[in-house]
């Protein structure tokens, strides 16, 4: 498989719970490089924005209550299939459903507050490095 690249959030709930480093270690263990990383808090309405595509989800407004109630950490993260094995790395959505082993049955809470976030396509991987990321601060 090719080298990608993908759209990583380590979410306020695991901030909040200083869970950063173990979080970071769980994804360079699982073979992803971190080439770019910053810590910033959300504005309500950049937190609709990145959302937009579940805009008319019942979730919509509590997640984006969630992703603004604190400091997030975002990444590009390289490497081999990188979509994918970040998923894997990530496990299930809910919680309760993750394989063992992965950050979200590991650190997450509940399925929203479920630890990370990872783009789910290369299309969506794309957009999403843009909307956090200049060319200049990815150094691969
Ligand atoms: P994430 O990968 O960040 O993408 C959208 C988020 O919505 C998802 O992770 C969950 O944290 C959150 N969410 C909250 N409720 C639901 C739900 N019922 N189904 C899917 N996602 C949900």
């Amino acid at each position: 498989m090719a080298i990608q690249r993908t759209l990583s959030i380590i979410k306020p709930d695991a901030t909040r719970r200083n869970l950063t480093g173990q979080i970071i270690a769980r994804l360079e263990q699982g073979g992803l490089h971190v080439i770019a990383q910053k810590r910033l808090r959300l504005t309500r309405e950049q937190a609709e924005r990145f959302y937009a595509v579940h805009a008319s989800r019942s979730f919509f407004n509590d997640l984006c209550t969630f992703m603004t109630s604190g400091p997030v950490v975002v990444q590009v993260l390289e490497g081999d299939d990188a979509i994918a094995r970040n998923r894997r790395v990530m496990g299930s959505t809910n919680p309760a459903n993750a394989e063992a082993g992965t950050i979200r049955k590991d650190f997450g809470e509940s399925i929203e507050a479920n630890s990370v976030h990872g783009s789910d396509s290369p299309d969506t991987a794309a957009q999403e490095i843009r909307f956090f990321f200049a060319e200049m601060e990815i150094a691969g």
